[in-house]
C-alpha cells in the first residue's frame, strides 16, 4: 500500500477554530507580524515546535493515574529509572524538568571560562548554557550539510577531520566534553550515522574526553540509521538506539520530543562521582534526585513514551509522513531542504523569495504569509534569529533563511498535511508580490521571540 496511514485511532479531540483570511490578517497585524505573539487559539495548524506538543497515548494517560507522588523513592521514579537504564544503558539517571535543565547542570559543572565544547550543531539553549559559563560552543557540521538539496543520507554528521584537528590543538585540558546532537535539529533535523558516532567516540576515547549525546530525537535518529545505513537494515531500532548510546559516556534528553511527554527531561552518565555533584546542584534548582523537576505522574508518562516511541510502525509512519510533505513541496518546485529530516520540513525562504534580500527577512515574511493564507504557524530560522551581532548590534545575513514547519507527534493527520501543502502552494503562486519586512522594536538577546515587525512598503495582503 502506498497510502500513509496514522498507526493509531483518535479517541479524544481538541477543536480547531477556523478563521477567515481577513481575521488572520488582523490577528497577525495585532501580533506585530511575529507568530510567537499570536494566541494559540487563533492558529489553525500549529507547526511552531514538536516540543511538548505531542499527543500522549491511552497507555500514557493511564500511567499518569498510577503516578506516585511520594517525595522520595516513589514507584514512578523506579519505573522511570529502569526504563531509561534499559534503553540508554547509563548507570546514573538524573530527572530534570526539561532538556535545558539537564544542560544547565551538566555545563555548570564541566565548563569553565575559556573551555571549548564541540558539537555537530549546538541547539540554541545548549549553546547559551555553555556561553553562560564563559565557554565557547563550536559547531562542526559535516561539509555535506551546506548543500541543502543533495540526497546525502546523513547530513547531520559531525566533521570528523575538523573534530580531530580541534582535539589535537586544544586537548582535554580545554575540551571538557564532546557532544553530538541526534537528530541535528539546527541543521534541518538530519540524522547522524552510526559510523559517525563511532568515529566521534574513538577520537574522544583516545583523547580521554567524555562523549555526550544530545538525545532529544534519538528514536528518529536510530530509525534513520535502520533505513539508511545498510549494515543496520535488519536490526531492531531499539537495539540500534542502545548501540548509539553504548559509544557515549552520557546524554542530555528532552522528554518533550521523543518520549511524547508534555514536560520532562533527564541527564545520564556512567560517572558516579560526577553524578553525585550533579545531584547536589539538582537539589538546589530542580528537586530531590528521585523526582528532579517533575511530578511522579510525569515520570510514569515518560517511561511509557520512551517505550512507545521505539515502535517501528510508528517510526516508519513518522519518517514517511515528514518525507511526504517535503517530497510534495520539492516536486512542485518549491525550495525545501532535502532529504526530509525527522521532525520538521524546512522551506528555503531565500530561494522562495529571491527578490527579498536577507536583511529584509525573507523567512519572516514567508512565515507571516503562511499564517495569513491558512492560519499555519511556523518559525523563522534565519536572519531574525541569528542576524544581530550580540556585541555590536550590527545586522548581518545568517547562513540561511529558513522557515521551519515542525510537526508535533501523532497530532495532525494526513489531511492536515495536505492542507499545509495546498497553502504553501498558494503562497508560492503569489510569491512575487510578497514584500520584505523590517524590525520596529527588538530586545538585545533572543530577539525572535518578542521582536515587532512591519512590511517594507505597502503590504501584499
Ligand atoms: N536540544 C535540542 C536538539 C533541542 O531541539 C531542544 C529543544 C533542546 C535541546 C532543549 O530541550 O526544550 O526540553 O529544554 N528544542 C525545541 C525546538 C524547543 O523547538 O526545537 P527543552
Amino acid at each position: 500500500m502506498q497510502t500513509i496511514i496514522e498507526p493509531f485511532r483518535i479517541k479524544m479531540v481538541e477543536p480547531v477554530k477556523l478563521t477567515t483570511r481577513e481575521e488572520r490578517a488582523a490577528l497577525i497585524h495585532a501580533a506585530h507580524y511575529n507568530p510567537f505573539l499570536l494566541r494559540a487559539e487563533d492558529v489553525i495548524i500549529d507547526l511552531l515546535t514538536d516540543s511538548g506538543t505531542s499527543a500522549m497515548s491511552a497507555d500514557a494517560w493511564a500511567a499518569l493515574m498510577r503516578g506516585d507522588e511520594s517525595y522520595a523513592g516513589s514507584r514512578s521514579w523506579y519505573r522511570f529509572r529502569d526504563t531509561v537504564q534499559e534503553i540508554f544503558g547509563f548507570s546514573q539517571v538524573i530527572p530534570t524538568h526539561q532538556g535545558r535543565a539537564a544542560e544547565h547542570i551538566l555545563f555548570g559543572i564541566t565548563v569553565q571560562p575559556g573551555f571549548i565544547v564541540p558539537n555537530n550543531t549546538h541547539f540554541d539553549t545548549t549553546r547559551a548554557n555553555i556561553e553562560y559559563r564563559g565557554g565557547k560552543a563550536i559547531d562542526l557540521p559535516c561539509p555535506e550539510a551546506t548543500d541543502l538539496v543533495s540526497d546525502y543520507p546523513f547530513k547531520g554528521n559531525m566533521d570528523i577531520e575538523a573534530l580531530d584537528a580541534l582535539v589535537r590543538l586544544e586537548g582535554r585540558e580545554k575540551i571538557p566534553l564532546i557532544m553530538v546532537t541526534v537528530t541535528n535539529n539546527s541543521a534541518g533535523g538530519q540524522p547522524v550515522s552510526m559510523e559517525n558516532i563511532r568515529a566521534i567516540s574513538r577520537i574522544a576515547r583516545e583523547a580521554g574526553i567524555p562523549f555526550y549525546i544530545d538525545a532529544c530525537r534519538f528514536a528518529e535518529n536510530a530509525h534513520f540509521i535502520k533505513r539508511r545505513e545498510p549494515a543496520f537494515r535488519n536490526r531492531p531500532t531499539v537495539e540500534i538506539a542502545r548501540e548509539m548510546f553504548s559509544y557515549a559516556d552520557g546524554c542530555t534528553m528532552s522528554a518533550k520530543k521523543d518520549a511524547f511527554a508534555n514536560i520532562g527531561g533527564f541527564l545520564c552518565t556512567n560517572d558516579a562521582e560526577l553524578a553525585q555533584r550533579e545531584r547536589n546542584i539538582l537539589i538546589l534548582s530542580e528537586g530531590f534526585p528521585t523526582y528532579g523537576g517533575l511530578a511522579g505522574r510525569d515520570l510514569d508518562a515518560i517511561a511509557v513514551g520512551l517505550r512507545e516511541v521505539l515502535d517501528e510502525d510508528y517510526l516508519d509512519y513518522r519518517l514517511l509522513s515528514t518525507r511526504y510533505v517535503a517530497r510534495h513541496l520539492h516536486d512542485a518546485g518549491i525550495p525545501v531542504i532535502m532529504p526530509a529530516g525527522g521532525h520538521a520540513v524546512y522551506v528555503d525562504a531565500r530561494r522562495f523569495l529571491p527578490h527579498i534580500p536577507p536583511l529584509s527577512y525573507p523567512a519572516q515574511a514567508l512565515a507571516v504569509e503562511l499564517f495569513i493564507e491558512a492560519g499555519i504557524r511556523a518559525v523563522e530560522i534565519g536572519t531574525v534569529m541569528f542576524g544581530a551581532d550580540p556585541q555590536t548590534g550590527e545586522e548581518r545575513p545568517a547562513r540561511n533563511d529558513l522557515v521551519r514547519l515542525a510537526i508535533p507527534r501523532r497530532v495532525y493527520t494526513q489531511s492536515h498535511m495536505d492542507y499545509v501543502l495546498e497553502a504553501i502552494g498558494l503562497v508560492w503562486q503569489r510569491r512575487e508580490q510578497i514584500r520584505g519586512m523590517r524590525i520596529l522594536r527588538a530586545p538585545q538577546y533572543l530577539r525572535h521571540f518578542t521582536a515587532e515587525f512591519d512590511w517594507l512598503g505597502p503590504a501584499a495582503v
